[in-house]
């Protein structure tokens, strides 16, 4: 009979975590990857186990759905969803049957789960219960699973401070804006649970990932283990792990959250890295061209605190004014200052209503108030070190509607066409035969029965789906922009028509050429 031993570390409760990460040999990792496997316990079969409710129920926390669902259900992957993403008791006959090669004593010996109750007496096995979330991830190519900390739904309670945090929406929107060129080193910085990390062994030949926390790099080691990858994973605050080494790309979702620092409000390890306000971010933007190779991009997430009468473009500005990088800064969306507080209350698992989620509102309300916080932002910011000697470029805009999904690859070209643009001369860009890319449309608007029309604009279907406002000219320009006349000669053709002066068409015409050239309209 196997040796039911739980792996429970001692130590305070309330602020650490109670069990420690998952760790295991790299025959008992192959073993669980086959028994995974084996299970079906993929993103789409999990997908079609829950159904579109219990899926989108459980992507909100609410497992009430799930459970309903895989109560009934005699599927392996149910059994591994109901121990490691829902936390709940499972029966070790479940269990094994369930995980045949790693069987019971294998998945305690991993730190997986942990008898439910050791001093049932009962005979026979006792159930056992979850100690860590290990679920399926995926993209278009792969097949991932991802191992870190049981969520707040499964601890049904506030979280400790050095929790690990799994795949969350922001992790899900880096990856998805991230740019993925095919690469020699990467760095992901704040790994965590290793989801970035994942999708960089993609395109890179060698994937350098670093964490403050010893715990995250515990699951982050597991969780390249049980995927097969080999990464070099490495302790210390923000650049410090690689200080003296470059890169071609630095992937970084960083501990952002701005906090207020006073007494009762945690420290949270896996979204707060303990610097005042939003300096963290600052301070990455500032030391990111250290770590760059020529040519090398990089790009984190990050929120900044916008004050009364202050435009983000100018405190956004300032962080990149001097680096030498190129800077593509997009804000997807802003909070006012209840809102973030709001958010950051709860996200800690505070229930509203409870007098330490009303403790919690207020110190980030009196921070706020005291420092003159009206609202905060949040974007992505994209870095390049320029390849050339040149000016940098620097471009901050607002995009906050729905982007074509993923958006990498737009970021990737519209990186690649600033670039250009910055290497050539307003000449040069009027010697090119431009194309109008195929998904742009035009769209007309006017007064019913006015044969002319007010505005005149160009959309892109997809892309960051941006739209540009043009006025004749430009429509003009655009219109017959067929890959074969250059700019030069359209408007020379049109100065010709409407009996104007060549020079000036041009002069009022470059800054939208431009901007359609910088977003993929013209190509
Ligand atoms: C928001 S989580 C991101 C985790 C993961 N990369 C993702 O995308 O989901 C931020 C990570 O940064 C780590 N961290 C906190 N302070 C740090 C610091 N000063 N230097 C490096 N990493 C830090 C945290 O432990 C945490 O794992």
């Amino acid at each position: 009979m196997p040796t039911l031993r739980p792996r429970v570390r001692a130590g305070p409760v309330s602020s650490r975590s109670r069990y420690p990460a998952p760790a295991g040999t790299r025959e008992e990792l192959t073993r669980l990857r086959a028994d995974l496997v084996e299970a079906g316990y993929t993103t789409d079969h999990l997908a079609e186990l829950l159904g579109p409710l219990a899926s989108a129920a459980l992507h909100r926390d609410q497992p009430l759905a799930a459970r309903r669902v895989l109560h009934r259900s005699t599927d392996p992957a149910a059994v591994l969803v109901r121990l490691l993403v829902l936390g709940d008791a499972v029966s070790a006959e479940e269990l094994s049957s369930a995980l045949p090669r790693t069987g019971v004593e294998g998945v305690l010996q991993l730190g997986l789960a942990v008898p439910a109750d050791p001093d049932a007496g009962a005979p026979g096995l006792p159930p056992l219960e979850g100690t860590c979330d290990l679920r399926p991830y995926g993209d278009d190519q792969h097949d991932w699973w991802v191992a870190s900390d049981l969520s707040e739904l499964a601890l049904g309670g506030p979280l400790p401070t050095d929790h690990v945090l799994g795949v969350g929406g922001a992790s899900t929107t880096l990856a998805a804006w991230s740019p993925r060129p095919q690469v020699s080193r990467v760095l992901d910085l704040g790994t965590g649970c290793g989801v970035q990390a994942l999708h960089a062994s993609g395109h890179a030949d060698r994937v350098v990932a670093t964490d403050l926390s010893a715990r995250a790099l515990e699951f982050a080691t597991f969780t390249a283990g049980l995927n097969g990858l080999d990464l070099d994973l490495r302790q210390g605050s923000l650049l410090a792990p690689v200080a003296t080494e470059q890169f071609d790309l630095v992937i970084s979702n960083p501990p952002f959250v701005i906090t207020p620092r006073r007494d009762g409000v945690p420290l949270f390890e896996y979204r707060d890295g303990g610097a005042p306000g939003d300096t963290i971010v600052a301070t990455l933007v500032r030391d990111l061209a250290g770590v760059l190779a020529p040519g090398g991009i990089a790009q984190l997430l990050g929120n900044w605190e916008l004050r009364a009468g202050e435009e983000w473009t100018e405190h956004v500005g300032e962080w990149v004014a001097g680096t030498g990088l190129d800077a593509w800064v997009i804000q997807r969306e802003t909070q006012d200052a209840a809102e973030y507080a709001e958010t950051w209350a709860r996200d800690g698992g505070h229930r509203p209503g409870t007098p330490e989620f009303e403790e919690l509102y207020a110190a980030w309300l009196d921070d706020f108030a005291a420092r003159g916080i009206e609202r905060v932002g949040f974007g992505i910011i994209t870095l390049q070190r320029p390849l050339t000697e040149r000016l940098p470029f620097c471009d901050l805009e607002e995009v906050s509607g729905p982007v074509a999904q993923p958006a990498g690859p737009a970021v990737l070209a519209g990186l690649r066409a600033r670039t250009w643009l910055a290497e050539h001369t307003d000449a040069e860009l009027l010697a090119v035969p431009w194309s109008v890319a195929s998904d742009v449309t035009e769209e007309r608007i006017g007064r019913p029965g006015e044969p002319d029309p007010m505005v005149i604009q160009v959309r892109q279907g997809g892309g960051l789906r941006r739209t540009v406002r043009l006025d004749t000219v430009a429509a003009g320009l655009v219109g017959a922009s067929d890959g074969e006349l250059t700019a030069e000669q359209i408007l020379g053709g049109i100065a010709v028509l409407t009996e104007q002066d060549v020079d000036g068409l041009r002069a009022g015409v470059l800054a939208t050429l431009r901007t359609l050239i910088a977003d993929g309209l013209l190509r």
